[in-house]
């Protein structure tokens, strides 16, 4: 890799103008680091093209010159993904001027974003248009469709609609060379060999950089039931999400996994939290169960499912939302316990799956090992059973300071994701690899796994100028 030559600046410079180009410390500096603050890197420039040719003539320049790109959207990796190195030597690649969305057809409930759309105002255009885009998380107001593309985002309603890969039905990029691929046409059968939009999704910029997408719509929301079940275990947990599917289909959209340590964290942390149920319970559910404005509410067949889940001893208590309000305030719970932990000490974070019917054993075993392993620890691990992804979290023995993570974090950590490649599991289930879990996923990938991600890399960017030191171990 090069620095950037003056050439290339005062190239890409002329190309984009004032507003696409900036080497202004001060202009630059909030993209230097990541939001949690634990990457901070260098670049020589930040570029921000505003249309799909300026992202290619870019890009073609900087293959010329051999200069390394990190596309970047929100800046809301997880993992340090869009974070540059120390180097000084990248040109953060910004999409954040490319917010168009180019269409948004209602009746084949379709719509084509530009990667620097940011989440939240397609949900609003969706919304607009009587349609939903059914990807959340709690990044909205700041992640861009190309940023979750890229990085296969997943969310709360994974359930239901799958990530980022089950959404996506076209995608346009630009390749490491500089060539532009259209695959925006959402065809719904293509066998015209290797899938490259699904190359490029959870690619995390490292084969291209993804300038706009063509996204699946799903039908507005006409009402939802949303309850909070108080359950025995973790296994009682998945034994009701199988009872409810049952019952109501496809219509369980989410169904998030809260130990009663998660909540108790959120309500001493987070003002105005309280309780649903009175009885205390080691384990809770958040189920929401949603229905299309033309098809009836699922009211009376959730009220009659989660009776006779607490008939049978699956569910040991449940309260129903009776308001919005009401609703609120329990996704507010769960939305706040990643908040809640953070304010209550350090962790080691790990977002970690296995096959699902295998989470509730894997989850008890593997805390029992970790807490043995590192006495004072308390395994938190919370959210999205239904996909077999829950976030591992190790809290630091009480009284511990944020250099237990220093000392400790990696360590931990790699047991965690020992213990996960043992069942056959991801040391990533939807964060991603970025930065943080490269050695990681160097040291369990498996030889075959990383060969051929070694091999679709150096095909594909052969002198390493999309996001390097990003994913791919080794390159
Ligand atoms: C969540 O599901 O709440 C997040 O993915 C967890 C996190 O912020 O670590
Ligand atoms: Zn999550």
């Amino acid at each position: 890799m090069n620095a950037p030559p003056p050439d290339l600046l005062n190239a890409l410079a002329d190309l984009l103008g004032p507003k696409g180009f900036t080497r202004d410390p001060v202009d630059m500096a909030p993209w230097l680091e990541d939001w949690r603050g634990r990457w901070r890197g260098a670049a020589a420039a930040m570029v921000s093209p505003a249309t799909r040719e300026e992202v290619a003539e870019t890009v073609r320049l900087c293959a010329a010159a051999r200069a390394p790109l990190v596309p970047q959207g929100g800046n809301t990796s997880m993992v340090g993904g869009a974070t540059p190195d120390a180097s000084g030597d990248a040109i953060i690649l910004s999409l954040r001027r490319m917010r168009t969305i180019r269409d948004l057809d209602r009746e084949a409930s379709l719509a084509v974003c530009e990667a620097g759309v940011i989440l939240s105002d397609l949900h609003d255009a969706a919304a607009a248009s009587g349609r939903r885009f059914p990807l959340s998380l709690a990044a909205k107001g700041s992640a861009t469709i190309g940023g979750l593309v890229s990085t296969n985002a997943g969310g709360t309603q994974v359930l239901r609609w799958g990530t980022m890969r089950g959404l996506v039905q076209g995608i346009e990029a630009v390749l490491p060379d500089g060539s532009l691929y259209d695959g925006l046409t959402p065809l719904k059968k293509d066998n015209r060999g290797y899938d490259l939009a699904q190359l490029l999704i959870g690619a995390e910029g490292t084969l291209g950089v993804v300038t706009a997408a063509s996204l699946r719509l799903a039908p507005a929301i006409g009402s939802r039931v949303v309850a909070w079940v108080g359950l025995g275990s973790a296994g009682d947990a998945l034994r009701l999400l199988r009872h409810l599917q049952a019952a109501v289909g496809d219509g369980v959209e989410s169904f998030e996994l809260i130990p009663a340590s998660a909540l108790e964290l959120v309500l001493t942390h987070i003002a105005g939290t309280r309780a649903p149920l009175t009885t205390a319970l080691p384990w809770h559910v958040l189920v929401e169960i949603v229905a299309p404005v033309a098809a009836p509410s699922p009211d009376k067949y959730v009220h009659a499912a989660l009776h006779s889940a607490l008939e049978i001893g699956i569910a040991q208590d449940a309260a129903i939302a009776a308001s919005e309000a009401q609703a609120e305030d329990f996704w507010r719970l769960r939305e706040s316990i990643s908040e809640a932990e953070k304010k209550d000490g350090p962790a080691a974070k790990h977002d970690i799956s296995v096959a699902v019917p295998d989470m509730p054993a894997f989850m008890e075993e593997a805390a029992a090992k970790v807490e043995a392993h590192y006495p004072g620890t308390r395994v938190n691990a919370f959210g999205h059973l239904g996909d077999g992804n829950v976030h591992f979290n190790v809290r630091a023995p009480i009284g511990a300071t944020a250099a237990w993570v220093e000392a400790e974090g990696a360590a931990v950590s790699a047991l965690v994701h020992d213990l996960v490649t043992a069942a056959g599991g991801s040391i990533s289930a939807e964060h991603g690899i970025g930065q943080m879990k490269r050695d990681e996923l160097a040291r369990l990938g498996g030889a075959a796994r990383i060969g051929a991600l070694q091999a679709v890399k150096r095909a594909m960017d052969p002198h390493n100028i999309m996001n390097p030191g990003k994913l791919v171990p080794g390159i």
